[in-house]
């Protein structure tokens, strides 16, 4: 990625839902290796935002590029197939399989958008090797034949990333991935998604800014579905528009 062309980029999304404008003009660069955070107050289009990117709801008005080629409109599976992997606020695991074979399925079935490998498909290596790197990557090498559903809370939010991780993404979308976790869970997730390979891009949503601040390179500051700042953490935490919505929604 010489030259730094950007990994993603939006241009002016805009999504309604009737009346409602959840995403209004939203555009967005994210470069190869960045580590972003979508910050902003509840209801503010942070996850109608990473629907549209993966392909779960359709732009109203607006383009997406991924590694410079449209992806607004096309279904969830061919926008994963392209490299593009998230997980979910609620869990999506299947509780009675163990670790490692949530993580094989999640391999086998995935996307084919390998970042260690250019994209060359036949060089990828096997689901199951897959599903061990990524549990290795997820803190969870020694658990691989729990059963998932006897997992603690957090190993499960852990697994579920692991699950996204699987299928070799270049670009992560996690969404709130430390939401309802203690301190301690918080600081484990945390870790380990500093931790996690630099080739893999990551898209964050999160409430706790804690955690945006250790592991964003960048923020972007949503409210009422338009971009209200962006920048370094502290550049928008000094930002007083910012300070205005968090003081006014805390
Ligand atoms: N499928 C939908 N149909 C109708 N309205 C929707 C739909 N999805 C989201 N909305 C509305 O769009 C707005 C943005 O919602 P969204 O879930 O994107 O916010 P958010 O920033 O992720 O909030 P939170 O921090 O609470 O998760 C909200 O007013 C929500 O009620
Ligand atoms: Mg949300």
């Amino acid at each position: 990625m010489a030259g730094g062309a950007p990994l993603l980029v939006a241009e002016r999304l805009t999504r309604h839902f009737g009346a409602l404008t959840a995403v209004n003009g939203v555009s967005l660069d994210i470069a190869s290796r960045e580590r972003r955070a979508i910050i902003g107050p509840n209801g503010a289009g942070k996850t109608t935002l990473f629907n549209l990117i993966t392909g779960s709801l359709a732009p109203s008005a607006g383009r997406i590029l991924f590694e410079g080629r449209p992806i607004a409109g096309l279904p969830p599976h061919v926008v994963a197939r392209r490299g593009i992997s998230r997980s979910f606020q609620r869990t999506n695991l299947f509780p009675r399989l163990t670790v490692l074979e949530n993580l094989r399925l999640a391999a086998a079935a995935g996307g084919r958008g390998s970042y260690n490998l250019l994209g060359r498909v036949a060089r990828l290596p096997g689901p199951l090797l897959r599903a061990r790197d990524a549990a290795a990557a997820v803190d969870l090498a020694d658990r691989l034949q729990e059963p998932a559903s006897r997992l603690s809370y957090g190993e499960q939010r852990q697994l579920e990333v692991g699950v996204a991780l699987a299928t070799s993404p270049k670009l992560l979308l996690l969404d709130e991935p430390t939401a309802g976790m203690s301190p301690e869970e918080t600081l484990r997730m945390t870790r380990m998604l500093e931790g996690l390979p630099r080739e893999v891009t990551l898209l964050i949503i999160e409430h706790d800014m804690d955690v945006v601040s250790s592991l964003a390179d960048r923020v972007t500051v949503l409210h009422y579905g338009e971009v209200l700042s962006e920048g370094s953490f502290q550049e928008v935490k000094a930002d007083p528009r910012v300070y205005e919505v968090y003081l006014g929604s805390a």
